[in-house]
């Protein structure tokens, strides 16, 4: 069963469906089973265990050329805070040019939570001149940003809604407004939608709103190949939709799930106010802290992100049967939803015709 869309011609993939990236987490086992079932697995921007995460980038990359021959993506964070990004924008284009194998796989670029433009640059430029397919996506969580994003040149946008896994924006704009949005005022942008989806239902109603894909965090992390800990995928099969909130992250808002830690923390409101509030590295090491102590399974002291689609989710299965199983019923959906309204259709066509 195959569903052909914009985006799946555009990144050469079988399946409309992306694994969202989530850093600072690593997703590299989960980019290889993904892209292996025939989805876009896209690597994370990791900055845990202290190490430079350039290297690790480039270390991910080699892991999933070495594992799969399908195409692949991948994160960088932009934001203002991520000291890194304008290196991984300059290094990482040059080095994917010069491996034959992660020129020929590396299809997709997603950049978030700052500027698209930082990649942008001389380099990413030339590594399109010199044969690479790559297309760049960033995140966009309202109108403003999509139209912004459109004018800066990118080749597509995730439409990201609120109800999304991690970082947020202050928008509060939910996927399915803002999907309808996007499409009625920008109808000519490729978009993947993101934020909420974990069933085929999803799946479908994304695709009959207009999107070519959807890209899902919260429901691979419950795969068996995702590398997060055992700990991290029992909160995913067992919560409720009503078991996230909105707390203030490293950048700004993110939806966590309510746990002991989320309790002791505020939700900054506004640009303004997270710019004005008290920064220091200490403070940004002891978030990234509360990070580790959850990817080392300590899921009550540690901040844990995950999206509403989390009560939707009822057990771990391999990527390949989540993919399957999204794919057959997101299909199965949509002909019923075509059967449902078909008799309407040919008993107007016949009133018509008798007139
Ligand atoms: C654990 C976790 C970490 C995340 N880290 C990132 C990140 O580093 N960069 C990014 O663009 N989005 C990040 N996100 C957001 C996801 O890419 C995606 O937008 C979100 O998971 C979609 O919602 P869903 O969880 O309902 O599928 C993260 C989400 C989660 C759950």
């Amino acid at each position: 069963m195959v569903i052909e869309t914009n985006i799946t011609k555009m990144l050469g993939i079988k399946h409309p469906i992306l694994s969202a990236p989530m850093g600072p987490f690593y997703t590299t086992k989960l980019t290889v089973a993904v892209s292996e079932a025939g989805g876009l697995g896209v690597l994370s921007h990791v900055t845990l265990h202290g190490t430079v995460s350039l290297n690790e980038m480039k270390k991910s990359m080699e892991y999933v050329v070495e594992h799969t021959d399908k195409p692949f993506g991948f994160n960088i964070r932009t934001a203002r805070l991520q000291p890194d990004a304008i290196k991984l924008c300059r290094q990482l284009p040059r080095f994917i040019m010069e491996n034959q194998r992660i020129r020929e796989q590396c299809v997709y670029l997603i950049t978030s939570a700052g500027s698209p433009k930082l990649i942008l640059n001389k380099h990413f430029e030339k590594l399109k001149e010199t044969g690479s397919r790559i297309k760049h996506f960033h995140v966009a969580p309202s109108i403003r940003l999509a139209k912004k994003l459109v004018d800066s040149g990118v080749d597509g946008i995730i439409a990201t809604g609120v109800e999304g896994g991690g970082h947020q924006s202050y928008d509060n704009i939910s996927t399915l407004v803002l999907l309808q949005e996007i499409r009625k005022k920008l109808p000519e942008v490729p978009v993947i939608a993101s934020g909420g989806y974990a069933t085929g239902e999803g799946l479908a109603s994304a695709l009959s709103m207009g999107a070519g894909a959807i890209a899902m965090g919260s429901r691979f992390i419950s795969s068996k190949e995702c590398e997060f800990h055992d700990n991290y995928k029992q909160i995913v099969v067992n919560s409720s939709t009503s078991d996230t909130e909105l707390k203030t992250g490293i950048f700004g808002p993110a939806r966590v799930w309510k746990n002991k830690l989320a309790e002791t923390h505020g939700l900054v409101e506004s640009k303004e106010e997270k710019q004005a509030g008290e920064f220091s590295m200490s403070k940004v090491e002891r978030e990234l802290g509360e990070l580790e102590m959850t990817y080392q399974g300590n899921v009550q002291d540690g901040t844990v992100y995950l999206g509403q689609s989390i009560g939707l989710i009822d057990r771990v299965e391999t990527v390949k049967e989540i993919i399957d199983t999204i794919v057959f019923d997101a299909e199965k959906s949509l002909t019923n939803a075509f059967n449902t309204i078909k008799p309407t259709y040919i008993e107007q066509a016949l009133e018509v015709e008798h007139f």
